[in-house]
């Protein structure tokens, strides 16, 4: 199938790589000239896992290109939307104008029989705006949409085996019409029994943010559960080990630490916020503050710890932060924990020194006055405190005895309860995480 992909940032950058690999032709489309350039080289222009080799494999294949130009989206069947839908700066709601001007973009040359598919995460209701838009543009035309459900970090395992489909279909006589191209562009993981949920415009969007609410609120309940733990002596860790084997709660996306970060769940759970005040239904959501203020208030604690482990003040003090990631294997650092913990040390006069086996350019862009080490060793000389901010593999295995000889003192503070804190005090490290009781180095 001909298919145009626009936006190719990571939604649709793997989108585009991803279909292609699976036979279809495909143009991707973005703005950014950089970006197209990289990509169309065969470059991945962020850092995410296989995607490398999966823009190789789609290249070969000599059905992929991408380009800055909408017009060469003209005559392909299905047109995904992949742009980004930032929070709108100083405001709870997303910012649409990427997601409107893709439409724009793309009205004149549109064809009759042409589905435009949202990809993008957008407050419930703009989908059928966008229908509207489309087929006043183009009569014949239609929109649906397919929500996505991709992690960074497994991006390329989610596009290409995701384990459900969400087709929403309007209902403007196009229904079967949209339902046989989408069930043709996702042969390859309907054949492998990928269940498929088919509803309307309207469940698709709310779908995505439903699933990231839940998400956000997992993560705070635990957190929620951390702040306990700290007021009585408890350990979180246990305590979501136990919960965690109950089949009905699960123990996937239960690891206490200092919260979610990343250019998804925060900003989603605000936009989806902000779209319930605007449709009526404010107190059905009213909970999610709760869940922002849980999720930020542990980089409150992260910071109150590391003072307290400092004798009152960081100021002077050399502190290690390994991690500035908003989680492993990404280099994102959008509204990244771990920087914000950061950042608010260097406030307070600490002299921080960050490392992140991936995520320090961008870190370094967005946070240009923290200093920046090559790797932990280097980050953790002479410190008086070393932080873990961000679980990468490569930071939990980490020998202590070798990086206990290269601090100056062996303190450990894990924000991620990533490590086995048996392992750190044997190496002579004192040990204190979010939720735990704190431990002293073993003598
Ligand atoms: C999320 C959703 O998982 C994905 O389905 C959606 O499409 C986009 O948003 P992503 O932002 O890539 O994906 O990261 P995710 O793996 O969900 O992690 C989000 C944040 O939660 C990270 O900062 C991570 O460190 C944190 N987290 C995750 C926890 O603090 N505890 C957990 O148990 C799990």
């Amino acid at each position: 199938m001909r298919v145009s992909v626009i936006g190719c940032g990571y939604l649709g950058g793997v989108h585009a790589a991803g279909l292609a690999a699976l036979g279809h032709d495909v143009v991707g489309v973005d703005l950014d000239p950089d970006r197209v350039e990289q990509l169309d080289r065969g470059r991945a222009p962020f850092y995410e896992p296989q995607l490398p080799e999966l823009l190789a494999e789609a290249r070969a294949t000599g059905r992929l290109r991408f380009t800055t130009d909408p017009a060469e989206a003209a005559g392909c069947a299905l047109h995904f939307l992949c742009v980004g839908t930032p929070q709108r700066p100083g405001e709870h709601a997303a910012d649409l104008r990427f997601v409107d001007a893709a439409v724009a973009a793309l009205l004149p040359h549109l064809r009759p029989g042409d589905v435009v598919v949202g990809k993008s995460t957008v407050p419930v209701g703009t989908a059928e705006r966008l229908h509207e838009q489309v087929v006043a543009g183009c009569p014949g035309a239609t929109l649906a949409w397919n929500p996505e459900f991709l992690r960074e970090g497994h991006a390329v395992r989610d596009t290409l085996e995701p384990d459900r489909l969400v087709l929403g279909l309007a209902d403007d006589g196009t229904r079967d019409h949209a339902r046989a191209l989408l069930h043709e562009v996702y042969a390859a993981a309907l054949d492998r029994g990928t269940p498929v949920v088919e509803t309307d415009l309207t469940t698709a969007q709310l779908v995505k943010v439903a699933a990231n609410a839940f998400l956000a609120t997992k993560i705070s309940f635990i957190n929620a559960m951390a702040e306990m733990c700290e007021a009585t002596g408890g350990d979180v860790t246990d305590l979501a080990d136990a919960i965690g084997r109950d089949a009905r709660i699960g123990r996937q996306f239960l690891s206490a630490g200092l919260g979610f970060g990343g250019g998804c769940l925060p900003k989603d759970i605000r936009a989806f916020m902000a779209r319930a005040g605007e449709v009526g239904a404010v107190q059905a959501l009213t909970f999610l503050r709760e869940v922002d203020s849980i999720n930020l208030r542990r980089r409150v604690r992260m910071a109150d710890l590391a003072r307290e482990e400092c004798g009152g003040s960081v100021a002077g003090r050399r502190i290690a932060v390994l991690g500035a990631a908003f989680k492993p294997h990404s280099d994102d650092v959008r509204d990244s924990p771990a920087l914000s913990v950061a950042a608010q040390l260097l406030l307070e006069g600490g002299e921080v020194v960050v490392t992140d086996p991936q995520a320090v350019e961008n870190a370094r862009r967005s946070r240009p006055d923290l200093k920046f080490a090559a790797g932990p060793e280097e980050a953790a000389a002479d410190a008086d405190l070393v932080l873990l901010l961000t679980e990468w593999p490569e930071y939990v295995g980490i020998d202590p005895r070798a990086l206990g000889r290269v601090v100056r003192h062996r303190r450990l503070l894990d924000g991620r309860n990533a490590v086995d804190p048996a392992r750190w005090r044997a190496a002579g490290w004192s040990y204190r995480a979010l939720g735990r009781p704190a431990l002293a180095a073993e003598s």
